[in-house]
């Protein structure tokens, strides 16, 4: 099997670090990329489940931009709604009537939901609930959970991050994940000054195993903060629409006030949502928070008939079965070539580490190999599957990730 080069990427890159920051910053960066030389930067062109880079090299994709792609790249159901409602109006004067369609469509797809609320991406919409909970509650303080990511807002950052401060986050409140027990004591010992509790409805750090909700603690936590007059604000922005239809705590049996919704809401349209019961609505109307973009139209109908073609072929079942397959395919690969790969985290978007070595250096190496062969592997990030990654793709990911594993051993 050939191994891909990556020329005109390293050059691009090359040229973009001498005019953009950081070359491509962010998410998309090279930085948790290793070896970095395994890997491609720019992308050319992309179909169902398949991206190109600028080098001609075709890739099986495993992260589907990071969570946005849900339906196939290129998708024509998505990109014919999406393409009448720009010739129409796409930022105008005005949002357009498919925006009253949307908020009614999620209205009736998620059951905690009496309201919807829209924008770009997902920093806006968990930014947004915790004005919403501040406004409702009077309070000031947020417990969110170590670990977890809920955008680049100086509120959710740490304040030991370049350009954040401490007064930043001085509302700002770490607890941590399945541990109900120090949550508890936390909001005892705060009485009446906790606004909201956010956090992501299972743990999907970085560089780190995943972790799904202990038996009874999402349940335990939804009681404290009707208890104690919290809002409990699910950031489902990476989760959403690939665990549960109606939201991913209907999977794991709670009900928020609030979720935030953005990845694959919009199939790759650059929309968001805040979502919320009707108790939080006042609240919601009374928070200013807006922008630009906000009321594109063409957003707004690619998200309407995404949401209405993932319930019309049963997305969350398919990437369910088509993520259970490839889990079950890489685990037995592992083990006949003598090495023990774990798998957390829901199927439609495992996180994957070879436990073989405690340093993560024979996993990034696995995942190198299987990328440089045409099956995009990150070892620093849970993956991600579409409804259209397809039995063939899946096959031909098996065949790739058994040439990886030999040519670990190799080397
Ligand atoms: C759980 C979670 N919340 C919030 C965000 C922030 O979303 P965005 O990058 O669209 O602002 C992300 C992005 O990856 C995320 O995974």
């Amino acid at each position: 099997m050939k191994t891909y080069t990556y020329k005109k990427s390293q050059e691009l890159f090359e040229k973009a670090a001498d005019i953009i920051p950081a070359g491509i910053y962010g998410h998309f960066s090279p930085a948790p990329l290793v070896p970095v030389t395994d890997y491609p930067f720019y992308i050319e062109k992309a179909e169902k489940a398949h991206f190109w880079d600028i080098d001609g090299n075709e890739f099986i994709d495993y992260m589907c931009a990071y969570g946005p792609m849900v339906l196939g790249y290129n998708n024509p159901v998505i990109d014919k709604a999406a393409e009448e409602q720009r010739k129409k109006v796409n930022c105008g004067t005005g949002p357009g009537a498919v925006m009253v369609e949307l908020a009614q469509e999620l209205v009736d797809t998620v059951p905690i939901a009496d309201w919807a609320f829209f924008g770009k991406n997902g920093a806006d919409m968990t930014l947004y609930s915790i004005m919403v909970a501040r406004a409702k509650t009077g309070r000031d303080k947020i417990i969110r959970l170590k670990g977890g990511y809920h955008g680049t807002a100086p509120w959710s950052q740490s304040p030991d991050h370049h350009g954040i401060t401490f007064s930043d986050v001085k509302d700002i409140v770490l607890g941590e994940w399945n541990n109900y027990d120090a949550l508890e004591k936390y909001v005892t010992q705060h009485k009446g000054e906790i606004a909201g509790i956010i956090s992501t409805p299972y743990h999907h750090p970085t560089f780190e195993d995943n972790e799904m909700p202990a038996e009874g603690f999402w349940q335990k936590v939804e009681n404290l903060c009707k208890n104690e007059g919290i809002i409990l604000i699910v950031d489902d922005v990476r989760t959403g629409f690939r665990l549960h239809m109606g939201g991913s705590n209907e999977y794991f049996g709670f009900k928020p006030d609030l979720i935030a919704f953005c990845k694959a809401l919009g199939n790759g349209y650059p929309i968001s949502a805040l979502v919320g019961t009707k108790d939080m609505m006042n609240a919601a109307a009374n928070v200013f928070h807006t922008g630009s973009y906000w009321f594109s139209a063409e957003p707004m109908a690619a998200a309407l008939a995404t949401l209405r073609e993932m319930k019309r072929i049963n997305s969350v079942e398919k990437m369910y079965k088509t993520g259970t397959r490839l889990n079950e395919g890489l685990k037995q690969l592992a083990k006949d070539h003598g090495y023990n790969l774990k798998i957390t985290g829901h199927p439609a978007m495992s996180y994957y580490r070879l436990t073989d070595d405690p340093t993560l250096m024979l996993h990034q190496k696995w995942c190198g190999e299987a990328t440089k062969r045409g099956a995009y592997f990150t070892s620093h990030h849970n993956w991600f599957i579409s409804a259209a990654h397809t039995d063939q793709d899946i096959d031909n990911t098996l065949k790739i990730a058994d040439e990886a594993f030999k040519a670990l051993k190799e080397k």
